[in-house]
């Protein structure tokens, strides 16, 4: 393998500054090229971040022999196509979450990779933060015992990002796939990966957008606008192959209170969760007791897990590292939101069918 390892980018938007900020920090890696549709973005991503060679079509950066590895920071409808092309290429692939629009999409990017024998790595970051490595260390030890139910819920009151976000061919969808992707893997990942088998769930598209609403702020992404044809909030349970239930909700827009994040496994030695802050309920000598472990809050920020991301990602590209985010993960949740999408339309439960 050779000293540097040289780098694309493809999609110069908000989530690729996060990319190139934790390439920049390793010293064996190069970032040789960046591509974006929109030419001004790309060039001034390029003038910024001191990149030589500048693309508005993919292609022409997977043509460049050099480059080992692709960072895929597209809208979501190119995740697909360009990781396909990519993986062709030789390019060992970090595509970002969600892996896909739908299963079927990410079936054919999970092909590709075992044919190919390149790296396809989703970009599932959260389980990057310390916060999710203490309680999958608990949850694997036996400290929660066997883990039957999980909450999980990601809720704005007003959040809808427009542009692309709530273009539903360019994102797949709304809140479901933009947040529930992270939290739904996050519970999968802390218990084990089991394999959901069914779904039932309510989508919801009573609120809108709200593009009037005035005193409060949200995220904007490069190229807004208010065109919105993806749900505002869901709710669903989904059942898993080892007992487990899991309850999930998200919303972009809804009539609540505040803003709240949680995440909560309950097992039959102890409780736990990690969202909004880890925390451990257990039993001693008798009592039940809270236990609050101290970490540090950047160890598990946004930019900390970007940069643990990344650095796992160029570790696998120069081998014999085992890819924690394999392509596999991100197929088995858009089984799951598929599902949760179909219930939502059908108004009856999913069952999920497994491959054999
Ligand atoms: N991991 C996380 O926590 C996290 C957070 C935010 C966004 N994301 C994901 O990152 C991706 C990008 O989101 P964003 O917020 O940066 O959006 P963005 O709109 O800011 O950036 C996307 C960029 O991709 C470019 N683009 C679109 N199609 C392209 C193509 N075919 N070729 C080249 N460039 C193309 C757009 O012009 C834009 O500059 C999405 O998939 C999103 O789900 C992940």
């Amino acid at each position: 393998m050779k000293d540097k390892i040289k780098v694309g980018i493809i999609g110069t938007g908000s989530i690729s500054q996060l990319h190139i900020g934790a390439y920049k920090k390793l010293k064996d890696v190069e970032v040789v090229a960046a591509c974006d549709v929109n030419a001004q973005r790309v060039k001034e991503y390029a003038r910024k971040y001191e990149i030589p060679n500048v693309f508005t079509d993919y292609k022409e950066l997977l043509k460049m022999k050099e480059i080992d590895a692709v960072s895929v920071t597209t809208w979501n409808n190119f995740h697909a196509p360009i990781s396909i092309d990519a993986l062709k290429a030789g390019k060992n692939v970090l595509c970002e979450k969600p892996l896909a629009l739908n299963a079927t999409e990410a079936e054919e990017m999970v092909e590709t990779s075992k044919k190919t024998g390149k790296l396809l790595m989703v970009g599932f970051v959260r389980r990057f933060g310390e916060n999710a490595k203490i309680l999958k260390q608990s949850v694997d030890q036996g400290e929660l015992g066997k883990v039957y139910y999980a909450k999980t819920g990601v809720i704005r009151r007003w959040g809808n990002p427009g542009g692309w976000f709530s273009d539903k061919k360019r994102s797949g969808g709304g809140p479901i796939i933009d947040l529930g992707v992270h939290v739904i893997d996050l519970v999968r990942f802390l218990t084990g990966k089991p394999n959901a088998i069914s779904v039932t769930a309510s989508v919801f598209n009573r609120v809108g957008m709200k593009p009037e609403i005035k005193g409060i702020n949200k995220y904007y992404p490069s190229d807004y606008s208010e065109y919105n044809d993806v749900e505002d909030a869901a709710t669903a349970l989904i059942k898993f192959d080892n007992g487990m239930t899991l309850f999930f909700e998200a919303s972009w827009v809804m009539h609540v209170k505040e803003d709240h994040l949680y995440l909560s496994l309950y097992g039959d030695k102890a409780g736990a969760q990690m969202e909004p802050t880890i925390e451990y309920y257990e039993e001693k000598n008798g009592y039940f007791t809270n236990v609050n472990p101290l970490i540090d809050p950047t160890s598990y920020g946004f930019v900390h897990n970007f940069e643990e991301e990344i650095k796992h990602f160029i570790d696998c590209v120069k081998g014999g590292v085992t890819c924690l985010n394999p392509a596999e993960d991100g197929l088995a949740i858009m089984k799951i939101l598929d599902a949760i999408y179909e219930s939502g339309e059908t108004g009856h439960e999913v069952i999920i069918k497994r491959k054999g």
